[in-house]
């Protein structure tokens, strides 16, 4: 093996140590590890238009790695990983769907919807753990473990599953994850833990307990789930002919999901693969946004808040781990954080339901995120936006079911769709369709 073409380097002091160390945070001062890859090298391999050209042609790729959607940016992901070691379903390559209804609603010239929710366990989380799992098949650990507010938990039980030998085990917040979360990881027969507390608690106990034994944390403050995930940037960007957006919009809760996307555009721009970054926004729900707190006080402290209930339950952080990583990939973009209250958060996730997307409510708050942004003027009426959409809005049914029956406490949902219960007789069901029927009956809700 030649000069390993990536490093773990601290954000903060900039020390560096081996990838293949197993750390999480900086010896020397404790903040967080970035991957840095040798971009001297990855420039003299190839000029910017050459990358673009060997990524699309990829894109017809019918079999082997590079036909996932992490795997197609290999040499940008994990440029030292053997193909053999790779753990792949594969992943990546959702759509991105232009919003008509969102252009309407919010009259910006074009909005579309990256969504994330068509991965195999149905969320962006895939992509991480196909990097993190991998990783950790190369590097011949046994355990590997996460706390999780439900998508992360599913996705890496179900990569973890693929390697032989290599055992799971997951952290959840007790009642805090939907029942479609909390089934995936036992499906595939992870060890699930559920422990009576929030997800901040679940996260400071495990890392404790990983910094002090051999298991291998797979939560994104693992700087190798951030390289697969930074995917999610280059796939849209690619899938936009290379022209990338003028904003993307991520929701946001522990924060590794905006650091890698800031990080993989850079990573573009820094290869003359673009030209210039797009803005990023941040989205929280109101119960839980310390960023949006942040960037309204001008970032002159660390906000940490206690997490309320929200219908965004994947994203009910207070004290987000990769803070110091989005605050910075925020601000380089010129960028911001903005929050939304409940209500904000469904009629938005109804509203892009409507047109046959269905999102969940994280994803939810990154719309209500560009709709607020949109009225304040901060996103301008001729700019290219896309949303990341981060799960898909089967994991999350019960919200839909109480949003449209209108039993949502403090919510008086705006596009209500709610079931119909007639008697089970074909006259009922005629007068409730066929105009002319005596009785027949107009649909009030949602028609
Ligand atoms: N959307 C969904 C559906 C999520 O599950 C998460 C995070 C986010 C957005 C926020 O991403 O944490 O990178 O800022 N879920 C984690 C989990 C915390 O455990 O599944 P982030």
């Amino acid at each position: 093996m030649g000069r390993p073409l990536s490093r773990l380097r601290c954000i903060d002091c900039g020390r560096d140590y081996p990838l293949d160390e197993i750390r999480y945070e900086c010896d020397a001062c404790s903040a967080l590890l970035e991957v840095a890859h040798d971009f001297d090298r990855l420039q003299e391999a190839r000029d910017g238009p050459a990358w673009r050209r060997l990524f699309d042609t990829r894109l017809g790729e019918t079999s082997g790695t590079a036909r996932s959607g992490v795997w197609r940016y290999h040499e940008l992901v994990l440029p030292d990983l053997p193909s053999g070691h790779v753990v792949t379903k594969p992943e990546g390559n959702t759509n991105l769907y232009p919003s008509e209804r969102l252009q309407e609603i919010s009259r910006t010239r074009d909005v579309r919807i990256k969504h994330e929710g068509e991965n195999p366990t149905l969320s962006f989380k895939d992509r991480g753990m196909s990097a993190g799992v991998s990783w950790a098949r190369h590097l011949g650990v046994q355990q590997v473990a996460c706390a999780s507010t439900g998508d992360t938990s599913a996705a890496m039980a179900a990569y973890a599953a693929q390697v032989e030998g290599m055992r799971g085990v997951v952290v959840l917040p007790k009642d805090k994850v939907s029942m479609e979360q909390l089934s995936q990881p036992i499906a595939s027969g992870c060890l699930t833990v559920s422990l009576p507390t929030d997800f901040d608690a679940c996260i400071r106990l495990l890392r404790d307990v990983c910094r002090r034994h051999s298991i291998y944390l797979l939560n994104s403050v693992n700087p190798v789930r951030i390289e697969g995930q930074k995917s999610i940037a280059y796939e849209t960007v690619q899938q936009l002919n290379w022209e990338p957006p003028d904003w993307m919009v991520v929701p946001v809760g522990n924060a590794g999901n905006i650091s890698a996307i800031g990080k993989g555009l850079a990573d573009l721009k820094t290869l003359g693969i673009i030209d210039r970054l797009p803005r990023l926004l941040g989205a929280q729900p109101e119960a839980a946004a310390p960023l949006a707190r942040a960037h309204q006080e001008g970032y002159r402290e660390h906000v940490r808040v206690k997490a309320g209930d929200t219908v965004a339950t994947a994203i009910r952080i207070g004290d987000p781990v990769s803070y110091d990583k989005a605050v910075r990939a925020v601000r380089a973009s010129n960028g911001a954080f903005i929050s939304s209250s409940e209500q904000e958060i469904m009629d938005a996730k109804a509203l892009v339901d409507r047109t046959g997307l269905y999102i969940c409510p994280n994803s939810a708050t990154a719309v209500a995120g560009f709709l607020k942004a949109r009225e304040q003027g901060m996103i301008a009426s001729g700019e290219r936006v896309v949303i990341v959409a981060t799960a898909h809005g089967c994991k999350f049914s019960q919200a839909t079911i109480d949003y449209h029956g209108a039993r949502l406490p403090g919510i008086a949902p705006r596009f209500a769709n709610r079931v119909v219960e007639i008697a089970a007789d074909a006259g009922a069901i005629e007068r409730l369709l066929v105009p002319g029927v005596p009785g027949f009956s107009l649909r009030k809700d949602g028609e």
